[in-house]
């Protein structure tokens, strides 16, 4: 018997192919969402990929959002871009549109989604970031996109306060996006040469930390805020 099931965007690698991989290998059904699978989901039994780009409305709203059929359903809104890391003066309207629509609309109309359709015991994440609270020179649509999920989490808990919602910040993870921040100009990136010492000194967490904290939180019987840092935990 399965302990619940995860629906997870963003599994084809990072944060989500970590939390597909130690959740499926600890007893949970798995049902990745997002342009590309991995390995895990696809080699396992309890695995289900259901391919969707989520940076489209047509995606986002009809991707299967299925309930468990014992234990909780836990909605973890994963899928991100570390969006166009250029100054704030430069910032062009398709690129902020993708932005918004992957790391906001998208986790919002999902979220809406689930909580409309989706029966009996649930939880929802929302992976979030220090990025929410601390400006980063060149990430204004980072940031403001984390900010926004952030105190939608917020608003969701306080409405729902029977469903556990909440968003983590992961910390600095080694996972592809901070390959992409590395690699980026640092012309209107300022603190690009500590994202590069970080990794350099060996400080990134690694994105299987990340997924087994999750795993903790998600049976966890004590108060948990509606924002955390899974370091915390
Ligand atoms: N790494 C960090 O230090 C860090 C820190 C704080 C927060 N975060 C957040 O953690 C989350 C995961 O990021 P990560 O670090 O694990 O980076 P990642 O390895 O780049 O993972 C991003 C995931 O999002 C998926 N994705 C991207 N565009 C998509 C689209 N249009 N439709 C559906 N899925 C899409 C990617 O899959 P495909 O490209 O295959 O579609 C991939 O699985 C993001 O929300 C990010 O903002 C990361």
């Amino acid at each position: 018997m399965s302990l619940g099931r995860l629906i997870i965007t963003g599994v084809s690698s990072g944060i989500g192919k970590a939390l597909a991989e130690e959740a499926l290998a600890a007893g949970w059904e798995v049902d990745g969402i997002g342009r590309n699978s991995c390995e895990a989901i696809d080699r396992h039994e309890n695995g289900t990929f259901f391919q969707s780009d989520l940076s489209t409305t047509n995606g986002v709203e009809t991707v299967p959002l299925r309930a468990a059929s014992t234990g909780p359903t836990i909605l973890i809104n994963n899928a991100g871009t570390i969006g166009p890391i250029e100054s704030t003066a430069n910032l062009q309207t398709e690129e902020l549109q993708y932005c918004m629509q992957l790391n906001v609309l998208a986790p919002m109309r999902l979220t809406a989604r689930f909580l409309q359709e989706v029966s009996g015991e649930k939880q929802v994440y929302f992976t979030g970031s220090g990025a929410a609270n601390y400006p980063i020179e060149g990430w204004a649509a980072y940031c403001a996109s984390k900010a926004a999920v952030h105190q939608y989490a917020e608003v969701a808990a306080k409405e729902h306060p029977t469903i556990r919602i909440h968003a983590f910040r992961p910390g600095k993870v080694d996972t592809p996006m901070q390959g992409v921040i590395r690699n980026s100009s640092a012309a209107a990136f300022a603190d690009k040469a500590h994202f590069v010492e970080a990794y350099e000194q060996g400080e990134l967490v690694k994105p299987e930390h990340v997924a087994q904290k999750l795993l903790q939180v998600f049976v966890a019987d004590r108060e948990i805020p509606v924002i955390f840092s899974t370091s915390n935990i």
